[in-house]
Parts: C-alpha cells; sequence; structure tokens
C-alpha cells in the first residue's frame, strides 16, 4: 500500500499576502457526496495541504466533512472554494462567501477566488470589492482568482489597489500559458495550475513526455506535474485512489533537466485548451 507524503517535503511559495501554499495542492471537482469525502481525507492523510473546491462544484460540504475527519490538524490544511459567475454583485458575493463558509461547517475559508471572470457581465471588480471586504472581516484568508486575463488582473490592481495572491488558470503541456506565467511573475501572483495532467487524457501518453519518464524511470503523470513544480507553477491534480494520490505528492526527489523543461513546455499549441474555454468570452453559470 502508498504510504503518506510529509508535508514537510513539500516545498512552500509565499504568497503576497505573507501566508503560504503548498507546491502541490488537490483538486476536487466531481468528488461529490460520501465517495467524495472519503477520497478527500484520504487525500489529506496522505499529505496533501491545500484543497481546491467551488461553490458551483457543490462540495463544499464534503472537503468540510473530510477536513474535520482528516487527522491533520485544521490549521495546516488550506481550504480554497470559488465565487460562481451569476454571484458577482457586491451584495451577492458576499452572501455567497457566508454560504461557502456555512456549507464547509468550518469558521473560514484559507483560499477565496473569482471562478472566472465573466467579462460580459462586467462585474468582476465589484466581486473582487467583496472579497476585499470578507477578507478584512476574517471569512476569508488568502483572496485571489481564476481564469482572469492580464487584462483582467490589470483593472483589479487599477481600481482597488490590491493584487490578487493567486490565479489559477488552465494549465498543462499542450497548454503551457508562457505569457501568462510571466505576467504573473512580474506582478508577484502565484500560478495555479487547473486539469495539471490533462484530465488524465492524451497528454499522459504523448512520446516526448514518455520518453523523459523512461529516462527518470518516473511514470508521465510525475513529469508532468514536476514541471509544473519547475515552471514555479502549484499544480491541483485530482485523483481519487490513494495510489494515485500519493504518486502526484511524490515529485521532489528527481529532477527535469532545461532540455527536458523545454521539451515539455514545447508542446505546447495555441488550440491546446481541453475543451475550448477562452476566458475572454466564457460565461461561468
Ligand atoms: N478554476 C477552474 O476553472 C477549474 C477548472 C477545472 C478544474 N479545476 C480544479 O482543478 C482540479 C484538477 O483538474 P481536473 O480534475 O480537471 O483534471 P486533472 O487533475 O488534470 O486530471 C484528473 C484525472 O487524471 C487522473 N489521474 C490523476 N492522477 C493520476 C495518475 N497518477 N495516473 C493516472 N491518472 C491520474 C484522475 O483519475 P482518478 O481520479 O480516477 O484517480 C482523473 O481522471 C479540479 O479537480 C478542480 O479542483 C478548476
Amino acid at each position: 500500500m502508498a504510504q503518506p507524503v510529509s508535508r514537510h517535503s513539500i516545498p512552500q511559495h509565499a504568497l503576497n499576502d505573507g501566508t503560504s501554499v503548498p507546491a502541490v495542492g488537490f483538486g476536487t471537482y466531481r468528488l461529490n457526496g460520501h465517495e467524495g469525502v472519503e477520497a478527500i481525507a484520504r487525500a489529506i492523510d496522505n499529505g496533501y495541504r491545500l484543497i481546491d473546491s467551488a461553490f458551483n462544484y457543490e462540495n463544499e460540504g464534503a472537503v468540510g466533512r473530510a477536513v474535520r475527519l482528516a487527522e491533520a490538524p485544521r490549521d495546516q490544511v488550506r481550504v480554497t472554494s470559488k465565487l460562481p459567475g451569476r454571484r458577482h454583485g457586491h451584495d451577492a458575493a458576499l452572501r455567497t462567501i457566508e454560504e461557502s463558509v456555512y456549507r464547509t461547517g468550518l469558521d473560514h475559508l484559507d483560499v477565496y477566488l473569482i471562478h472566472w471572470p465573466n467579462p460580459g457581465r462586467e462585474r468582476y471588480v465589484e466581486a473582487w470589492q467583496a472579497l476585499i471586504e470578507a477578507q478584512r472581516q476574517g471569512l476569508v484568508t488568502t483572496i485571489g482568482v481564476s481564469n482572469f486575463l492580464p487584462e483582467h488582473l490589470q483593472r483589479l490592481i487599477d481600481e482597488t489597489g490590491v493584487t490578487p495572491a493567486i490565479n489559477q488558470i488552465e494549465l498543462h503541456p499542450y497548454f503551457p500559458q508562457a505569457e501568462q506565467r510571466a505576467w504573473h511573475a512580474e506582478h508577484g501572483i502565484l500560478t495555479e495550475a487547473w486539469s495539471p495532467v490533462g484530465r488524465g487524457g492524451d497528454v499522459i501518453n504523448d512520446p516526448v513526455v514518455q520518453q523523459v519518464a523512461e529516462a527518470h524511470g518516473r511514470t508521465p503523470v510525475e513529469v508532468i506535474l514536476r514541471w509544473h513544480t519547475q515552471l514555479g507553477v502549484v499544480p491541483l491534480p485530482k485523483a481519487a485512489h490513494a495510489d494515485r494520490q500519493v504518486q502526484n505528492l511524490s515529485i521532489f526527489d528527481f529532477e527535469l533537466d532545461a532540455d527536458e523543461v523545454a521539451a515539455i513546455t514545447g508542446l505546447g499549441r495555441a488550440d491546446g485548451r481541453i475543451n475550448g474555454q477562452d476566458p475572454a468570452v466564457y460565461e461561468e453559470f
């Protein structure tokens, strides 16, 4: 049976608000209900200390229950949720954040993100002001965004003076987001990667990834997750099964060389998004 990974062996990233997050987190999309609770609690017991969720995943309750069931002390686990597109109005956003906290059964959330900018509605600055207010009230500790393009981030900074600590974006070898990552680095924003292993699809079988994996005697998923961390990105792989959960954390005892990193980044292509969800036009419900 796979052995848990010590949280001490997982490096930390400092955020612009003085807090930190571990170099790998755990995705929970489609982990719901009793089975979801078991899988998420197992992930925490296996060493994960950053858990990703969202109001729209309808599993904030399962995440909170798992956090309470797991052995780790509450203050060592950073729980994330996200504001849905239909709640960007200032008051609606604050009520939704309160509801997210109540659903988890915890007394605060550690990270809260605006799920998508929904630029067609033009209310993401208002939503950001609500997150700033929620942070002041102690409902949430770290605030950030997800799927924001540089133009959206710039507007938040210009209109509120508060730079998001995190931007969580689609990022995997077929969509490596070089320009967006560079923009984040320049502005002190941590990049988190969603669908970091391409939802377990074709990228795992890509010959370039396979070749690097063989050279290191590791699995393709380990190599992809290691590539993320060497880019300074925090991947949030989702895995229901304990052996995969442990495998996905066991990436800090080998290193890719610069050519290998470049070869994997070179797999990127303009149409590499998994479902073509372009934040410039996509509208999250
Ligand atoms: N902000 C956003 O808009 C947004 C959008 C999408 C996702 N997310 C977040 O990002 C998280 C991760 O993205 P994702 O769930 O779309 O995809 P992902 O993490 O790239 O891939 C998950 C899939 O890969 C499989 N897998 C995981 N580890 C594996 C391993 N070691 N070997 C082989 N297969 C493995 C999983 O299988 P099993 O589970 O069956 O083990 C699952 O089918 C989500 O769960 C969610 O928290 C955020």
